[in-house]
């Protein structure tokens, strides 16, 4: 496999073309951001870490059945994906209340949901990805609705597999962004699953271990980062 030009650059990731037109290379960026582009930061490690954390998460995913465009990692900081025509809806599935739920609704974060809450955002940076519905997908032609349960069904099944198996690593899931895409006619899982695009609260402390820790200069970035690593895999990574 050959890595040939840079298509596109993300916040965090940078986007290069293959030999073959159905993989792509992605490389993970220090490079972080918060607020929508407004605060702007490097972390450390964090193109490593979510590399191979993202990796880790998506290998588990497609052992327990939910397709996904991951293939394979290059080395520490590149991996190789199927292609998507992306679906330009943000999936998120809440199991506590935080963020930007806690802030809209007035409510406490850390209280228990009682169940997934599932909310779709307009990927929009221009508009600031903007919460909507199910009926405005359908009528921004965003998605079909056979699409949309598709898609929900998915990341509901990728919240029993997660929250389950970070319970094990004393991780409570406490919410998550997904994307998901077209690739030959097929409903993939896309994008990364990391502590960027994830909430991760220690079992016992409730002590922050995502990208919190920058959005709010809580401190000890890098090692909240490293700490996730530590957990799911047993292992240390030199940064
Ligand atoms: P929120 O509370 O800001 O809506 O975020 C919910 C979850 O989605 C949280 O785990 C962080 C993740 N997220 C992203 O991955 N990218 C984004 O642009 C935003 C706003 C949130
Ligand atoms: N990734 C988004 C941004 O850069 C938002 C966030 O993660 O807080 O602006």
């Amino acid at each position: 496999m050959q890595k040939k030009e840079l298509l596109y650059e993300g916040k965090a990731k940078k986007v290069y073309r293959t030999d073959n037109p159905d993989l792509l290379w992605v490389e993970y960026k220090d490079d972080a951001t918060a607020f929508n582009g407004a605060k702007k930061g490097t972390i450390v490690g964090k193109g490593v870490l979510n590399n191979l954390i993202s990796a880790h998460f998506f290998q588990l995913l497609a052992e327990k059945g939910v397709p996904n465009h991951f293939v394979e990692l290059v080395n520490e900081r590149e991996q190789v994906v199927k292609s998507l025509d992306i679906i330009q809806v943000e999936v998120i599935v809440r199991n506590l209340a935080a963020g930007s739920m806690a802030k809209r609704l007035g409510l406490e974060e850390g209280m228990d949901l009682g169940g997934p809450v599932v909310d779709y955002c307009y990927k929009s940076d221009e508009l600031g990805d903007p919460l909507i519905n199910d009926d405005h997908i359908r009528a921004l032609k965003l998605a079909a609705p056979e699409q949309v349960k598709t898609i929900r069904e998915m990341a509901l099944k990728v919240n029993d597999i997660l929250t389950s198996y970070l319970a094990d690593k004393n991780i409570i899931l406490v919410d998550y962004k997904l994307e998901f895409g077209f690739h030959k006619g097929e409903i993939l899982l896309g994008d990364e699953i990391s502590p960027d695009t994830c909430r991760f609260w220690d079992s016992k402390t409730r002590e922050k271990l995502d990208k919190d820790r920058f959005r709010r200069d809580l401190g000890n970035v890098e090692e909240a980062y490293k700490e996730i690593y530590r957990r799911l895999t047993g292992r240390e990574v030199q940064i």
